[in-house]
């Protein structure tokens, strides 16, 4: 993962190169670092274990100051978080940041060991300091030398680099990872995405893989792998510069739990008319091709997977279209049929997460009738791949933890399902997925009333070890999505199960430690849900029961019922997820857990 900044300029570029990398911390938080070239062209580097926060206040107290540097925030893939594994990492005249995974580390370490290189970090992306050193030394020239460093490389990178032979320089290459280079007045940037852009630079160049580039103050030149200068276009970035701040609430994960009542009420607003869903909000002729559609590979990561989970639901429902939810990382290895008429869609928040992107490259090979794309960020690496796109319109996720992104997909993906329903036998299933739709945003009202009383469940959980949630039919992918949730922010071991798999194993695991959600709209699957839970109530399990069913509970019986508000069948999801983040974020609270920020993870997974 991993996010990179760089700077050429005619003004220092210590506070641009901070500025740049707090924005690029969503992909990853476990060290930072930097590299200028000095006035006296020397390379000077800060790192540090942790944030950005920690960097800045490090550069305070060193003399680091020049026009040329680059910076770079860590999630480790390679060797662990500590401060010999931070990025940038030296050899001799050059210095680098890169972000990927350099597949021949192993053997191309062997041949720079033969050449005299020290290693002295447990990284993959070491090599590539060393290598642009021995290339630097052999050819002297910058192009040379990067086209021959990515000649070795296998595996995927962005790389942005210094050297103190060429002192207002950046050096960058590409495959795999993004890049993008961004046009300022009397500077230039280099960024891993067009948000730590966003107040420097309305133009940007997107890198493609297999290109280098060589960036001055004035200069951008791009060029093959084959040392052919190219044409590139600048574009101009859509992207509205949109302030990012918690506003009056204590953590992201919290602000955009609540926008989701927005992101809900907009959608409705600016996708549906006067005489029900606008005609082609999935692309041009998408309408057309929605309704020849036989087939539906819905394939995505984490949370936006849940989503694909429920689209199958709903879809197979109501049409006769065969729909299948996969995991990105098992779709792109895999020996995929595709029969005659198959639509593949990808869903992604980030549109930047390597699986899914590798997927969609793949099924672009495959004989699809379309790839479309459901994704929240515009200039992602994904929408630039796909034929079709939906915007979620959601605003920038900060919070690691999807939360306000999963519903705008699920509202997308009900557009699509009212779409599809045309082709079907039953009646009126649209105008009914319509009438559910508008009643949302009143229902969310009252469903987000709820807070104080999960808030006092969640301390029920602060001590325990495990979770279990359960639900049947579209409430299964949400039981998926709350543990996702759960363990994600208070390293809570959760799992997510259709109800009625419970006595197929899981069953042995409860007793009178053991917290068990069930999730359990009033509907054709109630019953069974209840009976499922019996079952757990009569090994002591504690229940927690978040239905709009009206139970009957004796007085003796200790399952806690949280009573939610009633809602249709098709947006029983959107609603009943809600209590589940909450649920989440309290226990986190309870247990002061760094809740935007979760150990290990980062925002976008970059790196398979
Ligand atoms: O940006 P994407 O939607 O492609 O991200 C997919 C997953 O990495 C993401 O949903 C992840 O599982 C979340 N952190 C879950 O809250």
């Amino acid at each position: 993962m991993c996010g990179i900044f760089g700077v050429v300029s005619s003004q220092q570029v210590q506070s641009s190169l901070i500025d740049g990398l707090s924005k690029l911390e969503y992909r990853g938080y476990d060290s930072a670092g930097l590299s200028i070239l000095t006035a006296n062209n020397k390379i000077k580097r800060v790192r540090c274990v942790g944030k950005v926060k920690n960097l800045k206040s490090l550069l305070v107290k060193s003399k680091s100051r020049g026009v040329c540097g680059i910076a770079h925030t860590r999630w480790a893939t390679h060797g662990e978080p500590i401060l010999k594994n931070s990025h940038p990492h030296n050899s001799k005249c050059v210095s680098i940041a890169h972000n990927g995974i350099i597949e021949n580390a192993d053997e191309l370490k062997k041949f720079l060991l033969k050449k005299k290189y020290k290693f002295t970090s447990d990284t993959d992306s070491e090599v590539i300091a060393h290598l642009l050193n021995y290339f630097v030394v052999y050819h002297n020239d910058a192009t040379k030398a990067l086209i021959a460093v990515t000649k070795k490389l296998q595996g995927s990178y962005a790389i942005g680099g210094i050297c103190d032979k060429w002192p207002g320089t950046l050096l960058v290459a590409c495959n795999g990872s993004p890049l993008l280079i961004g046009i300022g007045n009397d500077e230039n940037y280099i960024s891993s995405d067009m948000h730590a852009l966003s107040n420097k630079s309305e133009k940007f160049i997107l890198l493609s893989d297999m290109e280098i580039a060589t960036i001055t103050k004035d200069t951008v030149d791009v060029f093959s792998q084959s040392g052919k200068k190219l044409k590139k276009t600048i574009s101009n970035s859509t992207k509205s510069n949109i302030e990012i701040s918690k506003g009056t609430y204590k953590h992201f994960m919290r602000k955009e739990i609540y926008e989701q009542y927005d992101i809900v009420v907009n959608a409705i607003k600016n996708k549906i008319g006067a005489y029900g869903l606008l005609p082609n909000i999935f692309g041009p002729n998408s309408d057309k091709l929605l309704l020849k559609t036989k087939h539906i590979h819905f394939v995505a990561c984490g949370t936006s997977y849940n989503a694909a989970l429920i689209a199958k639901y709903w879809i197979e429902d109501v049409t006769d279209i065969v729909c299948t939810a996969e995991i990105a990382s098992e779709y792109r290895y895999r020996t995929v049929n595709v029969p005659k008429g198959t639509l593949f869609v990808a869903i992604s928040q980030s549109g930047e997460t390597a699986d899914t992107i590798y997927s969609a490259k793949k099924a672009k090979t495959r004989g699809y009738s379309s790839l479309l794309s459901i994704c929240n960020v515009p200039e992602s690496s994904l929408t630039r791949l796909s034929d079709l796109v939906y915007l979620t319109h959601a605003g920038p996720e900060i919070s690691v933890a999807s939360t306000k992104a999963f519903t705008s997909q699920l509202v997308a993906l009900l557009f699509m399902t009212m779409v599809l329903s045309r082709t079907s036998s039953l009646k009126n299933i649209e105008k009914t997925i319509l009438k559910q739709l508008k009643s949302l945003p009143s229902i969310l009202k009252r469903t987000f009333s709820l807070e104080k009383i999960i808030k006092t469940i969640a301390k029920n959980f602060k001590n325990k070890k495990h979770t279990l949630f359960l639900g049947r039919g579209a409430s299964y992918p949400i039981a998926l999505e709350a543990a996702l949730k759960l363990k994600e922010i208070t390293y809570i071991h959760a799992e997510g199960y259709a109800a009625g798999e419970l006595k197929h194993g899981p069953l042995a695991l409860v007793d009178k430690n053991l917290p068990v959600v069930g999730l359990m709209p009033d509907n054709n699957l109630v019953n069974q849900v209840l009976s499922n839970l019996a079952e757990v109530k009569a090994r002591q399990g504690l229940v927690y029961i978040f239905t709009n069913k009206k139970l009957k509970n004796s007085k003796t019986d200790k399952t806690k019922v949280v009573s939610m508000p009633s809602c249709g069948h098709f947006v029983s999801p959107i609603v009943y997820v809600i209590p589940m983040q909450l649920l989440a974020y309290y226990v986190a609270i309870e247990k002061k857990t760094n809740i935007d920020q979760p150990r290990n993870l980062a925002k976008s997974v970059t790196v398979e």
